[in-house]
């Protein structure tokens, strides 16, 4: 099974990715996550993602593309994987069907998730996440049993750098810009699935299984 998540931010990949990532058994994988791990492991790339993350833009294709061949071509996704925040250009897309074409694979399904811009900037600016597991929670529509403390592995919660809303609204920009039209590449190739993400967490799950099927 081999997903890629769409949506703009804050719809909400993260949290399903988590869910979807158990119930399917295959890796989750968020560029996103991994740039920030290697921000704060100070690495080299690290260091480079960091000047473009925190102003909401896009990390270079040439940093991103190779970092998720590797990362997709590791034991663990021998079964298929689940993409969070990748692809997100059409240069990365079309790397990624290169990519998989080589070893005479496709992505099944696109799941877009959808989520009007009204809504995001609350969802963006109440997140907190875990600094160790990177799950995703929300003062308000997902609180963790323990303030600040992650129900899955005890680590503090902060809030990500990026979720101020004036990074918000540009990395809103940037989605429409950028990102937005990938929606019309995966619908052109038959693989483009839509929920709808303003619903509660455990509904829009519901949808996502149903789309993916009970396995
Ligand atoms: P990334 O980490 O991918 O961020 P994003 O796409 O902006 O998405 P978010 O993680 O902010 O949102 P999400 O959809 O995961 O929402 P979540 O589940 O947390 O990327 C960050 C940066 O890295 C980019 O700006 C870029 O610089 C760089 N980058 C990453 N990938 C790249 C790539 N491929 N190419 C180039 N650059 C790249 O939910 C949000 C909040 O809402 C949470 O608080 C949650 O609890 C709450 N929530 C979730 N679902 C619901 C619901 N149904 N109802 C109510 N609240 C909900
Ligand atoms: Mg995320
Ligand atoms: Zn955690």
């Amino acid at each position: 099974m081999k997903i890629i998540l769409l949506g703009p931010p804050g719809a909400g990949k993260g949290t399903q990715a988590k869910s979807i990532s158990e119930k399917y058994c295959i890796p989750h994988i968020s560029t996103g996550d991994i740039f920030r791990k290697n921000i704060s492991e100070k690495t080299s790339l690290g260091v480079k993602a960091k000047e473009y993350m925190d102003k909401g833009l896009l990390v270079p294709d040439e940093l991103t593309i190779d970092l998720v061949k590797d990362r997709l071509s590791k034991e663990d996704c021998k079964n298929g994987f689940l993409l969070d925040g990748f692809p997100r250009t059409v240069k990365q897309a079309e790397a990624l069907d290169l990519f998989l074409k080589s070893n005479d694979e496709v992505i099944d399904t696109a799941l877009l998730i959808e989520v009007p811009r009204e809504l995001i900037l609350e969802r963006m600016t109440g997140r907190r996440v875990c600094q160790l597991c990177g799950a995703s929670y929300h003062v308000k529509f997902n609180p963790p049993k323990n303030e600040g403390i992650c129900d899955k592995c005890q680590s503090n919660l902060v809030q990500r750098k990026d979720d101020n809303e004036k990074t918000v609204k540009d990395r809103l920009d940037v989605y429409d810009n950028q990102t937005q039209p990938l929606i019309e590449y995966y619908k052109s190739r038959n693989v483009l699935s839509t929920v709808d993400g303003t619903l509660a967490i455990d509904k829009v799950f519901e949808d996502i299984s149903s789309i993916l099927g009970e396995r």
